[in-house]
């Protein structure tokens, strides 16, 4: 019998809370507070998830933030959140060189902690980090929400299914244009000390992840290629310029294992590109292309059908039968960027109470740190690069 409003409250309201604490409330702290605010509303979860505490570096502004984002209150006492027995999650959303060290205390808390991309600036880190939290047995999550939009995990559906064949190359860009005007001001993400890279870090971490998750290829050696087109930018605060020591944009070449090849694009100066985030993967029989700016659909060939018919046909991923897509609206009704970070966490919320795998984890934030690593240091000398495992 199907149950009342009021016993699904009643049942929801019952469940056990998975308490987070999110640091950094800027953009990914608002796609964050979101996911976290919807995730119950939209998926059967056996944990009730409550945004309890941002932090952040400013008191008005992080209790701004709670206000606005739906958290219990604001802090900028980090260790006084880990200290809290009552937080479960730490959620890291602040820049890349802040998550090694907030990361590290909150393992050392024994928090669960889910971490923005890149996980670290240097595959060091990475591994420090994902060495320490398996030592705590505690769970570990990288946000590559790529991974679970409703066209993407149908993509690695089908690959794995064996409808393209083996997989034999793949195409993968990711190219905005926020930095093509060189009046456009210096920030955190332009500072090597505190982004690790341009867009390479930025970008390029999507794209290796979304081709591991995709195909299951793992590089074997890479070829890179990096400019720098405006070395100094007008700072933010309007005084004097600073000097940009990252790159504008990146190319490489990839040898993976088992002897597919892959090209990789990414640029924060590909003028009239906003968030061209592309993938084309080609399989023996099949093909299939996906681009976030068309985020629902996935372009598929699988060489089927009369002769003079054949081609690549595109697929609405809305339907009830498509990942995730039943969770909201009836088939068809589209869903959007922000809906990729409520699945990732309705994911990591479900593998956490049932103690099953989540992927990417941190050693998947390792094997696309030593990726980025290595095509950055090929870039430097114009050799190509091993992977080391
Ligand atoms: N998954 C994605 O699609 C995606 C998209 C954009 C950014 N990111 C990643 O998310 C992270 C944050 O990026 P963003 O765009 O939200 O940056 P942002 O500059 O918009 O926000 C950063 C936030 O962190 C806070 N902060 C900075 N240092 C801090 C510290 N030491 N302690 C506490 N708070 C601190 C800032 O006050 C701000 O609230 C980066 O690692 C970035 O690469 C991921």
């Amino acid at each position: 019998m199907a149950k009342s409003d009021r016993e699904r409250k009643a049942a929801a309201a019952a469940r056990p809370e998975l308490r987070v604490a999110m640091v950094g409330h800027a953009f990914m702290g608002r796609a964050h507070g979101n996911a976290l605010r919807q995730v119950n509303r939209f998926f059967d979860l056996p944990r009730r998830v409550v945004p309890a505490v941002v932090v952040g570096r400013d008191q008005a502004r992080a209790d701004a933030a709670a206000q606005q984002l739906g958290f219990e209150r604001a802090t900028t006492d980090l260790a006084a959140v880990l200290a809290d027995p009552t937080i479960d999650v730490v959620d890291v959303a602040t820049p890349n060189d802040s998550h090694h060290a907030i990361t590290l205390a909150a393992l050392r808390a024994k928090k669960h902690v889910l971490c923005e991309k890149p996980l670290a600036l240097s595959t060091a880190e990475a591994v420090a980090m994902a060495t320490l939290a398996k030592r705590q047995r505690v769970r570990t999550g990288v946000w590559h929400n790529y991974r679970r939009a409703p066209a993407t995990a149908l993509a690695a559906r089908l690959i794995a299914r064996g409808e393209l064949g083996a997989v034999r190359q793949v195409r993968a860009c990711y190219l905005q244009d926020w930095l093509r005007d060189p009046a456009a001001p210096a920030s955190w993400r332009t500072e090597r000390r505190r982004c690790g890279s341009g867009a390479h870090g930025d970008l390029d971490a999507h794209l290796i992840d979304l081709v591991r998750a995709l195909t299951g290829l793992e590089f074997a050696a890479v070829c890179g290629l990096q400019q720098t087109f405006t070395k100094r930018r007008p700072t933010g605060t309007g005084r004097g310029t600073a000097a940009v020591d990252v790159d504008d944009a990146f190319c490489f070449l990839a040898r993976f294992r088992g002897g597919a090849i892959g090209t990789f694009e990414s640029s924060r100066t590909a003028t009239g590109r906003k968030n061209h985030n592309c993938i084309e993967v080609y399989g023996e029989r099949g093909a299939l292309r996906w681009n976030l700016e068309r985020l629902n659909e996935l372009e598929l060939f699988t060489g089927t059908g009369p002769a003079d018919a054949q081609g690549f046909r595109t697929i609405l991923c809305m339907d009830a039968l498509h990942p995730y897509a039943a969770n909201w609206w009836p088939d068809g009704h589209i869903v959007g960027y922000e809906h990729t970070f409520v699945h990732h966490l309705a994911d990591f919320v479900r593998a956490l109470h049932d103690g099953t795998p989540f992927r990417p984890d941190f050693q998947d934030g390792v094997a696309v740190q030593r990726v980025l690593d290595a095509a950055l240091r090929s870039a430097r000398t114009g050799r190509w690069v091993t992977i080391g495992r």
